[in-house]
């Protein structure tokens, strides 16, 4: 029966070309790998406790409560990261790095002398099973361990603290400065292209250290101060709190109703001038930011979009439209054509971007001025409610495949975070250079309330099955 046993040896998938390590590859970056976060720590007094976050939140409640709600925890449970991982070539290995980032959450091992399975191939790496994998962590996405454990000299899991006080059951080793540092490597890991056709693309810290708030971090603005204790039992101290609240579009509808109580408030401000308009020389909108980098920052796709609208009696009569945010060439992995971005139309950090818009006043007696922060368009909801999970990424979320064709009524795709309302005295605008218009703003809760009905969307964003009859 040799010819048996020669078959089946021919049949065995032939070992995978080793490509180069991904030191080799690109050097070194934090986000090449998962974080060497052990899934238990060293408790003082002998033993271990495992880093769940529900472990943690036994004691530190708050923090777990906070953490549970915000885009960190939910970052793999996220409809548009999923139908985006089920893209062809997708190194999904290198995506989880900074969405489900702990050791503990991976299937495999990852390190920088991992090979990747051939050169200029990123979409898989020839990795070794992970003893210490733990599927049930997945879903934390970026957990407590993510920014908090590391290893010990001896190999132990220790807890990264901001004080050290002394108090705490487990080990601590008290390093401020990694701790409130740790939010760079992941949302401004620098400038690597990593295929001609997938730049890495964040950089809000160099946005931040451009403009003219260098002083202040990212915790600063997005971790708001608060008094209680650390632990439960413990004395009150001031902490921060464990929000992360940041362009105000949630992953989920019920996301919508905590976004006011965790702080949000939009980066810009908004002056309306009259008579200093584009060609018809009607209205100039001016948008100054005030977050300390770009608006928006992160995604490359996100903008706002700025709508001029001339209304009578309610009624729509004329309309301009303006895009802030990047334009990119995405470039072609078949011709080698490297991604590219053609224009930055984004506001700067502590910059005024003056619009003129055009729109013809005629016969109006209202002039409506609305931003909405837009984080997917429709056209690509669409087509990533069409796509198919393959069942290695369902194992990761088995629902994902039952939600994800819902992804129009299920997921906010954008947020309106302006709209004010200028009564034109008379039914005309006041002649030219009278000045700055009268408002009536609408507070920020309230379009934090008129945003939660995807109805209200302006056509162009809406999906099909949300768009009026
Ligand atoms: C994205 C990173 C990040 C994640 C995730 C995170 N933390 Fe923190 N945490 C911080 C930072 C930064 C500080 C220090 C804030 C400061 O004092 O400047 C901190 C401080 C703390 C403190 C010290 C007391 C205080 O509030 O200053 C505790 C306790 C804590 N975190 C618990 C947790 C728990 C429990 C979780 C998970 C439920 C968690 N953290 C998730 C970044 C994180
Ligand atoms: C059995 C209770 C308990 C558990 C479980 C626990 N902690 Fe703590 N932790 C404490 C206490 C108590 C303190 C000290 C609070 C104080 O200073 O008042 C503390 C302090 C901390 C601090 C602040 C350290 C500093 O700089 O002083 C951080 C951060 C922290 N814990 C994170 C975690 C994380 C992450 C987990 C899960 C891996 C965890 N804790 C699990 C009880 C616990
Ligand atoms: C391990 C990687 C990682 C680290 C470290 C990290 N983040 Fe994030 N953060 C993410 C990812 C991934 C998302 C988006 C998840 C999603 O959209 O599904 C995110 C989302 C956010 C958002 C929400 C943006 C929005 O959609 O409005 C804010 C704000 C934020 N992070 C701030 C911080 C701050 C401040 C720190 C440091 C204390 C930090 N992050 C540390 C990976 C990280
Ligand atoms: C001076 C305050 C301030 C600082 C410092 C700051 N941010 Fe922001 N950030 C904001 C504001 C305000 C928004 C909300 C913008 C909006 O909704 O209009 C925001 C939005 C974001 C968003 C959501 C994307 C977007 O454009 O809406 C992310 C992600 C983010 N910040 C990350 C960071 C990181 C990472 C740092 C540190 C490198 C940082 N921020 C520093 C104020 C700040
Ligand atoms: C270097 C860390 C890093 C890597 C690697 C990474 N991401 Fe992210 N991702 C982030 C951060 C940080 C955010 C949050 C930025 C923001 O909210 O604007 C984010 C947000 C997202 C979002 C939500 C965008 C939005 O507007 O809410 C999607 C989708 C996403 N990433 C897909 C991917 C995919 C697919 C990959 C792999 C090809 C990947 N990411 C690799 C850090 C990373």
């Amino acid at each position: 029966m040799a010819w048996v046993l020669l078959l089946a040896a021919s049949c065995r998938p032939a070992a995978p070309a080793l490509g180069p390590t991904l030191r080799e590859r690109f050097g070194e970056h934090d986000f090449l790998t998962p974080r060497d976060a052990p899934p238990t720590v060293a408790v003082v007094a002998g033993g271990t406790i495992d880093t769940r976050a529900a472990t943690c939140g036994a004691c530190h409640a708050d923090h777990q409560h906070e953490w549970g709600a915000t885009t960190h925890a939910a970052a793999m449970r996220d409809l548009q990261f999923f139908g985006e991982l089920a893209k062809p070539d997708q190194p999904v290995w290198l995506c989880l790095n900074c969405h489900a980032p702990t050791a503990p959450q991976r299937a495999e091992t990852v390190t920088l002398d991992t090979h990747l399975a051939a050169v200029d191939s990123i979409a898989s790496v020839i990795a070794s099973p992970n003893p210490d994998y733990d599927p049930a962590r997945v879903a934390e996405g970026v957990t407590c361990a993510t920014c908090h454990v590391r290893r010990d000299g001896d190999g132990q899991g220790v807890v990264i603290g901001p004080r050290g006080s002394g108090r705490a059951p487990h080990r601590v080793r008290v390093d401020p400065d990694a701790l409130r540092g740790i939010c760079v490597s992941c949302h401004s890991p620098g400038d690597v292209v990593l295929t001609p056709t997938f730049p890495c693309w964040f950089k809000t810290a160099e946005e931040l250290a451009s403009g003219p708030d260098t002083a202040r971090s990212c915790v600063e603005c997005h971790m708001p101060e608060a008094t209680r204790p650390a632990a439960a039992g413990g004395p009150d101290l001031t902490l921060r709190r464990h929000v992360w609240v940041g362009g105000g579009i949630p992953k989920t509808v019920e996301g919508y109703g905590l976004l006011m109580e965790r702080g949000w408030s939009s980066g810009l401000t908004v002056a309306v001038r009259a008579g200093e308009g584009g060609d018809r020389g009607t209205v100039s909108v001016a948008l100054t930011n005030t977050a300390g980098h770009s608006l928006p920052t992160g995604d490359p796709e996100r903008f706002l979009r700025v709508e001029a609208r001339f209304e009578r009696a309610g009624a729509t009569v004329s309309r301009d439209v303006l895009r802030v945010g990047q334009t990119w060439d995405w470039g072609d992995s078949a011709t080698g054509r490297p991604a590219r971005r053609t224009e930055d139309a984004r506001i700067g950090p502590g910059a005024t971007l003056t619009w003129p818009a055009n729109a013809d006043p005629s016969g109006a007696d209202t002039l409506v001025v609305e931003v909405l922060s837009v984080r997917l368009t429709v056209e690509n909801a669409r087509a990533l409610a069409a796509t198919k999970l393959p069942p290695s990424l369902l194992t990761l979320w088995p629902e994902a495949e039952a939600e994800l064709p819902e992804l129009a009524t299920r997921y906010p795709m954008a947020t309106w975070v302006y709209r004010g309302t200028y009564p034109l005295p008379g039914g005309a605008l006041p002649p030219a250079g009278g000045g700055e218009l009268a408002l009536e703003a609408e507070s920020q809760a309230a379009l934090i309330a008129r945003s939660v009905t995807f109805a209200a969307l302006p056509l162009e964003l809406k999906a099909p099955a949300l768009s009026t009859p």
